[in-house]
Protein backbone atom coordinates (compact mmCIF):
# COMPACT_ATOMS: atom_id res chain seq x y z
CA UNK A 1 0.00 0.00 0.00
CA UNK A 2 1.24 3.68 -0.97
CA UNK A 3 0.21 7.41 0.14
CA UNK A 4 -1.15 8.82 -3.13
CA UNK A 5 -1.13 12.46 -3.63
CA UNK A 6 -4.01 13.46 -6.31
CA UNK A 7 -4.30 16.88 -7.08
CA UNK A 8 -8.13 17.71 -8.79
CA UNK A 9 -9.40 14.47 -6.94
CA UNK A 10 -12.71 15.97 -7.73
CA UNK A 11 -12.45 16.32 -11.08
CA UNK A 12 -13.94 13.66 -13.95
CA UNK A 13 -10.92 11.85 -14.19
CA UNK A 14 -9.97 11.95 -10.43
CA UNK A 15 -13.38 10.85 -9.09
CA UNK A 16 -12.73 7.43 -10.48
CA UNK A 17 -8.90 8.14 -9.88
CA UNK A 18 -9.24 8.38 -5.99
CA UNK A 19 -11.80 5.55 -6.18
CA UNK A 20 -9.42 3.13 -8.14
CA UNK A 21 -6.48 3.67 -6.36
CA UNK A 22 -8.34 3.20 -2.52
CA UNK A 23 -10.16 0.58 -3.72
CA UNK A 24 -6.51 -1.22 -5.27
CA UNK A 25 -5.79 -0.53 -1.35
CA UNK A 26 -3.91 2.67 -1.54
CA UNK A 27 -4.30 5.17 0.83
CA UNK A 28 -5.34 8.22 -1.30
CA UNK A 29 -5.04 11.98 -0.52
CA UNK A 30 -7.21 14.38 -2.68
CA UNK A 31 -6.57 17.61 -3.42
CA UNK A 32 -8.79 19.81 -5.54
CA UNK A 33 -10.54 23.48 -4.65
CA UNK A 34 -13.81 21.54 -4.91
CA UNK A 35 -14.53 18.91 -2.06
CA UNK A 36 -15.84 15.98 -2.90
CA UNK A 37 -19.41 15.36 -1.70
CA UNK A 38 -18.38 13.53 1.95
CA UNK A 39 -21.03 10.54 1.11
CA UNK A 40 -18.55 9.76 -2.29
CA UNK A 41 -15.17 9.94 -0.74
CA UNK A 42 -14.31 6.31 -0.64
CA UNK A 43 -13.08 4.54 2.27
CA UNK A 44 -9.06 4.57 2.23
CA UNK A 45 -9.45 8.78 1.06
CA UNK A 46 -8.87 11.65 3.08
CA UNK A 47 -9.25 15.39 1.04
CA UNK A 48 -7.49 18.62 1.50
CA UNK A 49 -9.52 21.41 -0.47
CA UNK A 50 -7.38 24.13 -1.25
CA UNK A 51 -5.88 26.39 -4.39
CA UNK A 52 -2.91 24.84 -5.51
CA UNK A 53 -1.56 27.97 -7.18
CA UNK A 54 -1.68 29.55 -4.12
CA UNK A 55 1.85 30.65 -2.97
CA UNK A 56 3.19 27.77 -1.01
CA UNK A 57 0.38 25.84 -0.60
CA UNK A 58 1.41 22.83 -3.18
CA UNK A 59 4.84 22.28 -0.76
CA UNK A 60 2.88 22.78 2.44
CA UNK A 61 0.14 20.33 1.57
CA UNK A 62 2.83 17.56 0.29
CA UNK A 63 5.13 18.24 3.31
CA UNK A 64 2.56 18.02 5.52
CA UNK A 65 0.84 14.37 4.10
CA UNK A 66 4.09 12.91 2.79
CA UNK A 67 2.99 10.97 0.15
CA UNK A 68 5.24 8.28 -1.88
CA UNK A 69 3.52 9.21 -4.88
CA UNK A 70 2.13 12.48 -6.53
CA UNK A 71 -0.48 12.20 -9.40
CA UNK A 72 -1.19 15.50 -10.81
CA UNK A 73 -4.66 16.20 -12.76
CA UNK A 74 -5.61 19.59 -11.79
CA UNK A 75 -6.03 21.65 -14.74
CA UNK A 76 -8.68 23.75 -16.73
CA UNK A 77 -9.60 20.99 -18.59
CA UNK A 78 -11.70 22.13 -21.99
CA UNK A 79 -9.38 23.71 -24.40
CA UNK A 80 -11.09 27.63 -25.12
CA UNK A 81 -13.04 27.77 -21.84
CA UNK A 82 -11.40 30.32 -20.63
CA UNK A 83 -9.64 32.74 -22.22
CA UNK A 84 -6.14 31.44 -23.87
CA UNK A 85 -3.38 33.44 -21.76
CA UNK A 86 -5.85 32.03 -18.62
CA UNK A 87 -5.92 27.92 -19.72
CA UNK A 88 -1.80 28.72 -20.41
CA UNK A 89 -0.83 30.45 -17.49
CA UNK A 90 -2.99 27.97 -14.87
CA UNK A 91 -2.14 24.62 -16.37
CA UNK A 92 1.68 25.15 -16.63
CA UNK A 93 1.90 26.88 -13.53
CA UNK A 94 -0.08 24.28 -11.91
CA UNK A 95 2.13 21.69 -13.55
CA UNK A 96 5.21 23.47 -12.41
CA UNK A 97 4.05 24.04 -8.88
CA UNK A 98 3.20 20.62 -8.07
CA UNK A 99 5.69 18.68 -9.90
CA UNK A 100 8.50 21.03 -8.61
CA UNK A 101 7.06 21.02 -4.60
CA UNK A 102 6.79 16.67 -5.26
CA UNK A 103 10.50 17.12 -5.98
CA UNK A 104 11.84 19.30 -3.05
CA UNK A 105 9.78 17.41 -0.61
CA UNK A 106 11.80 13.97 -2.14
CA UNK A 107 8.63 12.09 -3.13
CA UNK A 108 9.86 9.04 -5.15
CA UNK A 109 7.32 9.00 -7.99
CA UNK A 110 5.69 11.78 -9.58
CA UNK A 111 2.94 11.51 -12.70
CA UNK A 112 1.49 14.48 -15.11
CA UNK A 113 -1.60 14.38 -16.83
CA UNK A 114 -1.27 15.70 -20.15
CA UNK A 115 -3.44 15.24 -23.54
CA UNK A 116 -3.78 13.28 -26.82
CA UNK A 117 -4.19 16.98 -28.42
CA UNK A 118 -0.87 17.67 -27.45
CA UNK A 119 -0.72 15.93 -31.38
CA UNK A 120 -2.25 19.04 -32.67
CA UNK A 121 -5.76 17.49 -34.20
CA UNK A 122 -8.02 19.86 -34.93
CA UNK A 123 -5.87 22.68 -36.03
CA UNK A 124 -7.97 25.17 -38.54
CA UNK A 125 -5.06 25.39 -40.90
CA UNK A 126 -5.05 21.52 -41.78
CA UNK A 127 -3.38 18.78 -39.82
CA UNK A 128 -1.95 15.17 -41.10
CA UNK A 129 0.12 13.17 -38.79
CA UNK A 130 2.70 11.09 -40.59
CA UNK A 131 0.94 7.88 -40.01
CA UNK A 132 -1.68 6.10 -38.38
CA UNK A 133 -2.13 4.44 -35.54
CA UNK A 134 -0.81 7.86 -33.58
CA UNK A 135 1.58 6.61 -30.94
CA UNK A 136 4.19 8.17 -28.85
CA UNK A 137 6.68 9.33 -31.73
CA UNK A 138 3.95 10.89 -33.57
CA UNK A 139 5.63 14.61 -33.73
CA UNK A 140 3.47 17.18 -31.71
CA UNK A 141 1.97 19.94 -32.72
CA UNK A 142 -0.20 21.88 -30.20
CA UNK A 143 -2.38 24.76 -32.16
CA UNK A 144 -3.75 26.30 -28.89
CA UNK A 145 -3.09 27.10 -25.40
CA UNK A 146 -4.51 23.75 -23.59
CA UNK A 147 -2.65 21.56 -25.87
CA UNK A 148 0.90 23.40 -25.40
CA UNK A 149 0.51 23.97 -21.71
CA UNK A 150 0.06 19.87 -21.59
CA UNK A 151 3.22 19.61 -23.83
CA UNK A 152 4.76 21.63 -21.32
CA UNK A 153 3.31 19.61 -18.65
CA UNK A 154 5.28 16.49 -19.98
CA UNK A 155 8.18 18.70 -20.66
CA UNK A 156 8.02 20.19 -17.25
CA UNK A 157 8.50 16.18 -15.28
CA UNK A 158 11.26 15.47 -17.79
CA UNK A 159 13.17 18.33 -17.38
CA UNK A 160 12.89 17.61 -13.48
CA UNK A 161 14.24 13.99 -14.23
CA UNK A 162 16.96 15.43 -16.53
CA UNK A 163 18.25 17.35 -13.25
CA UNK A 164 17.15 14.64 -10.56
CA UNK A 165 18.52 11.44 -12.52
CA UNK A 166 17.08 8.16 -11.43
CA UNK A 167 16.96 9.63 -7.66
CA UNK A 168 13.07 10.74 -8.84
CA UNK A 169 10.71 8.71 -11.04
CA UNK A 170 8.07 10.64 -13.45
CA UNK A 171 5.99 10.04 -15.87
CA UNK A 172 3.39 11.88 -17.96
CA UNK A 173 0.57 10.44 -19.55
CA UNK A 174 -1.82 11.17 -22.21
CA UNK A 175 -5.42 9.72 -21.42
CA UNK A 176 -7.98 9.75 -24.39
CA UNK A 177 -11.63 11.30 -23.55
CA UNK A 178 -12.54 10.30 -20.61
CA UNK A 179 -15.90 8.63 -20.20
CA UNK A 180 -16.89 8.72 -16.49
CA UNK A 181 -19.22 5.97 -14.80
CA UNK A 182 -22.39 7.69 -14.76
CA UNK A 183 -21.91 9.01 -18.48
CA UNK A 184 -21.95 5.26 -19.23
CA UNK A 185 -25.66 5.68 -18.06
CA UNK A 186 -26.51 9.19 -19.68
CA UNK A 187 -25.02 11.73 -18.08
CA UNK A 188 -23.59 14.08 -20.45
CA UNK A 189 -19.38 13.55 -21.52
CA UNK A 190 -17.04 16.67 -21.29
CA UNK A 191 -18.38 18.03 -24.75
CA UNK A 192 -21.80 17.92 -23.30
CA UNK A 193 -23.17 14.99 -25.63
CA UNK A 194 -24.41 11.57 -24.40
CA UNK A 195 -21.96 8.49 -25.17
CA UNK A 196 -25.03 7.22 -27.31
CA UNK A 197 -25.02 10.74 -29.49
CA UNK A 198 -21.04 10.56 -30.03
CA UNK A 199 -22.00 6.84 -30.93
CA UNK A 200 -24.91 7.93 -33.28
CA UNK A 201 -23.69 11.30 -34.58
CA UNK A 202 -19.75 10.44 -35.75
CA UNK A 203 -19.53 14.17 -36.56
CA UNK A 204 -19.60 14.69 -32.61
CA UNK A 205 -16.44 12.32 -32.10
CA UNK A 206 -14.43 12.94 -35.09
CA UNK A 207 -13.36 16.15 -33.51
CA UNK A 208 -11.43 13.73 -30.49
CA UNK A 209 -10.56 11.48 -33.47
CA UNK A 210 -13.05 8.82 -32.06
CA UNK A 211 -11.05 8.60 -28.70
CA UNK A 212 -12.24 7.39 -25.72
CA UNK A 213 -10.98 5.96 -22.26
CA UNK A 214 -13.32 4.68 -19.12
CA UNK A 215 -11.82 6.73 -16.09
CA UNK A 216 -11.86 3.29 -14.58
CA UNK A 217 -9.06 2.07 -16.62
CA UNK A 218 -6.78 5.29 -16.44
CA UNK A 219 -7.15 4.29 -12.72
CA UNK A 220 -6.09 0.82 -13.50
CA UNK A 221 -3.08 2.19 -15.50
CA UNK A 222 -1.86 4.65 -12.82
CA UNK A 223 -1.70 1.77 -10.32
CA UNK A 224 0.33 -0.18 -12.66
CA UNK A 225 2.34 2.66 -13.54
CA UNK A 226 3.06 3.42 -10.03
CA UNK A 227 3.77 -0.19 -9.40
CA UNK A 228 6.07 -0.24 -12.69
CA UNK A 229 7.95 3.11 -12.64
CA UNK A 230 11.21 1.73 -11.11
CA UNK A 231 11.99 -0.25 -14.29
CA UNK A 232 11.38 1.52 -17.21
CA UNK A 233 13.07 4.79 -18.55
CA UNK A 234 12.11 8.14 -16.89
CA UNK A 235 10.80 10.70 -17.45
CA UNK A 236 8.25 8.49 -20.40
CA UNK A 237 4.66 9.48 -22.02
CA UNK A 238 1.96 7.11 -22.65
CA UNK A 239 -1.30 7.33 -24.71
CA UNK A 240 -3.83 5.80 -22.05
CA UNK A 241 -6.92 4.97 -24.42
CA UNK A 242 -9.46 2.15 -24.94
CA UNK A 243 -8.52 -0.91 -27.34
CA UNK A 244 -11.43 0.59 -29.96
CA UNK A 245 -12.86 3.24 -31.19
CA UNK A 246 -15.55 5.40 -30.20
CA UNK A 247 -17.14 4.38 -33.67
CA UNK A 248 -20.12 1.99 -35.26
CA UNK A 249 -18.40 2.08 -38.57
CA UNK A 250 -14.69 1.43 -39.33
CA UNK A 251 -12.16 4.39 -38.81
CA UNK A 252 -10.87 3.75 -42.64
CA UNK A 253 -14.40 4.58 -43.78
CA UNK A 254 -14.89 7.53 -41.14
CA UNK A 255 -11.70 9.18 -41.48
CA UNK A 256 -11.75 10.69 -45.16
CA UNK A 257 -15.14 12.09 -44.35
CA UNK A 258 -13.72 14.30 -41.19
CA UNK A 259 -9.83 14.87 -41.80
CA UNK A 260 -9.25 15.69 -45.53
CA UNK A 261 -6.63 13.97 -47.04
CA UNK A 262 -6.64 11.34 -44.50
CA UNK A 263 -7.70 8.65 -46.60
CA UNK A 264 -4.55 6.80 -48.12
CA UNK A 265 -3.08 7.13 -44.09
CA UNK A 266 -6.03 5.25 -42.50
CA UNK A 267 -6.88 2.44 -44.59
CA UNK A 268 -5.23 -0.01 -41.75
CA UNK A 269 -8.10 1.40 -39.11
CA UNK A 270 -10.10 -1.42 -40.17
CA UNK A 271 -12.48 -3.31 -37.59
CA UNK A 272 -12.88 -1.72 -34.16
CA UNK A 273 -8.68 -0.59 -34.66
CA UNK A 274 -8.78 3.06 -32.62
CA UNK A 275 -6.91 6.03 -34.32
CA UNK A 276 -4.07 6.03 -30.81
CA UNK A 277 -2.19 3.24 -30.37
CA UNK A 278 -1.63 2.00 -26.54
CA UNK A 279 1.08 -0.70 -26.98
CA UNK A 280 4.09 1.31 -25.20
CA UNK A 281 1.65 1.04 -22.06
CA UNK A 282 1.30 -2.63 -22.93
CA UNK A 283 4.71 -3.26 -23.59
CA UNK A 284 6.66 -1.24 -21.19
CA UNK A 285 3.73 -1.83 -17.62
CA UNK A 286 1.57 -4.90 -19.08
CA UNK A 287 -0.99 -2.57 -18.66
CA UNK A 288 -4.27 -3.31 -20.93
CA UNK A 289 -8.14 -1.97 -20.65
CA UNK A 290 -10.67 -3.81 -19.61
CA UNK A 291 -13.50 -1.93 -20.72
CA UNK A 292 -14.94 -0.67 -24.14
CA UNK A 293 -18.66 0.83 -24.92
CA UNK A 294 -19.72 -2.06 -26.40
CA UNK A 295 -19.87 -3.43 -22.64
CA UNK A 296 -20.51 -0.81 -20.64
CA UNK A 297 -23.17 1.31 -22.35
CA UNK A 298 -25.86 1.41 -20.08
CA UNK A 299 -28.70 -0.12 -21.74
CA UNK A 300 -26.69 -1.73 -24.63
CA UNK A 301 -25.95 -0.02 -28.45
CA UNK A 302 -28.44 -1.76 -30.30
CA UNK A 303 -27.97 0.02 -33.75
CA UNK A 304 -25.64 -1.32 -36.61
CA UNK A 305 -22.17 -1.93 -36.06
CA UNK A 306 -20.45 -2.70 -38.95
CA UNK A 307 -17.24 -2.16 -37.36
CA UNK A 308 -17.45 -5.14 -35.41
CA UNK A 309 -18.95 -7.23 -37.70
CA UNK A 310 -15.66 -6.80 -40.25
CA UNK A 311 -13.45 -7.68 -37.07
CA UNK A 312 -15.34 -10.39 -36.89
CA UNK A 313 -15.10 -11.47 -40.39
CA UNK A 314 -11.39 -10.24 -40.60
CA UNK A 315 -11.13 -12.70 -37.63
CA UNK A 316 -13.00 -16.02 -39.32
CA UNK A 317 -10.88 -15.16 -42.15
CA UNK A 318 -7.57 -15.37 -40.62
CA UNK A 319 -8.62 -18.15 -39.44
CA UNK A 320 -9.27 -20.27 -42.24
CA UNK A 321 -5.79 -19.22 -43.67
CA UNK A 322 -3.97 -22.54 -43.05
CA UNK A 323 -0.68 -21.67 -41.51
CA UNK A 324 1.55 -22.61 -44.69
CA UNK A 325 -0.16 -20.10 -46.56
CA UNK A 326 0.17 -17.25 -44.70
CA UNK A 327 2.70 -14.16 -46.83
CA UNK A 328 6.17 -13.47 -45.39
CA UNK A 329 6.00 -10.56 -43.42
CA UNK A 330 2.01 -11.23 -42.66
CA UNK A 331 0.69 -12.14 -39.32
CA UNK A 332 -2.41 -14.08 -38.73
CA UNK A 333 -3.18 -11.54 -35.73
CA UNK A 334 -6.56 -9.18 -36.06
CA UNK A 335 -5.47 -5.40 -35.02
N1 LIG B 1 -11.48 14.58 -19.39
C1 LIG B 1 -10.78 14.27 -20.47
O1 LIG B 1 -11.32 13.78 -21.45
C2 LIG B 1 -9.28 14.51 -20.50
C3 LIG B 1 -8.57 14.13 -21.65
C4 LIG B 1 -7.19 14.37 -21.69
C5 LIG B 1 -6.56 14.92 -20.61
N2 LIG B 1 -7.27 15.27 -19.49
C6 LIG B 1 -6.54 15.84 -18.37
O2 LIG B 1 -6.84 15.09 -17.20
C7 LIG B 1 -6.89 15.96 -16.07
C8 LIG B 1 -8.24 15.80 -15.37
O3 LIG B 1 -9.27 16.16 -16.28
P1 LIG B 1 -10.80 16.17 -15.84
O4 LIG B 1 -11.62 15.90 -17.04
O5 LIG B 1 -11.00 15.35 -14.62
O6 LIG B 1 -10.98 17.73 -15.50
P2 LIG B 1 -11.98 18.41 -14.47
O7 LIG B 1 -12.13 19.83 -14.88
O8 LIG B 1 -13.20 17.60 -14.29
O9 LIG B 1 -11.13 18.34 -13.13
C9 LIG B 1 -10.05 19.19 -12.89
C10 LIG B 1 -10.03 19.49 -11.40
O10 LIG B 1 -8.93 20.35 -11.11
C11 LIG B 1 -9.33 21.23 -10.09
N3 LIG B 1 -8.49 22.43 -10.09
C12 LIG B 1 -8.31 23.29 -11.12
N4 LIG B 1 -7.51 24.30 -10.74
C13 LIG B 1 -7.16 24.04 -9.45
C14 LIG B 1 -6.35 24.71 -8.50
N5 LIG B 1 -5.75 25.89 -8.79
N6 LIG B 1 -6.20 24.18 -7.27
C15 LIG B 1 -6.82 23.03 -6.96
N7 LIG B 1 -7.60 22.34 -7.81
C16 LIG B 1 -7.78 22.84 -9.04
C17 LIG B 1 -10.79 21.56 -10.42
O11 LIG B 1 -11.49 22.03 -9.26
C18 LIG B 1 -11.31 20.22 -10.93
O12 LIG B 1 -11.95 19.45 -9.92
C19 LIG B 1 -6.61 17.34 -16.58
O13 LIG B 1 -5.24 17.63 -16.40
C20 LIG B 1 -6.93 17.27 -18.06
O14 LIG B 1 -6.20 18.21 -18.80
C21 LIG B 1 -8.61 15.08 -19.41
Amino acid sequence: MSRIFVTGGSGRLGRSVVAGLAEAGHMVISVDRDAIPAEQLPAGAEQYAADLLAPGEAERLIRETAPDAVIHLAAIAVPFSAPEDVIFSTNTRLAYAVVSAATDAGVPRIVTASSPTALGYGSPAGWLPPSFPLDEQTPPKPWNAYALSKLIAEQTVQMFAAAQGNKIRYAAFRPCYVISPEEWEGALTQQGHTVRERLQNPALSAPALFNYVDARDVADFLDVLLDKMDAIPNGEVFFVGAKDALATAPLAGLFPRFLPGSGPLTENLTGTRPAFSIDKARELLGWEPKRTWRTELTPPFEGEDTAAEEETEQAALNDEIPSGLVPAGATKETP
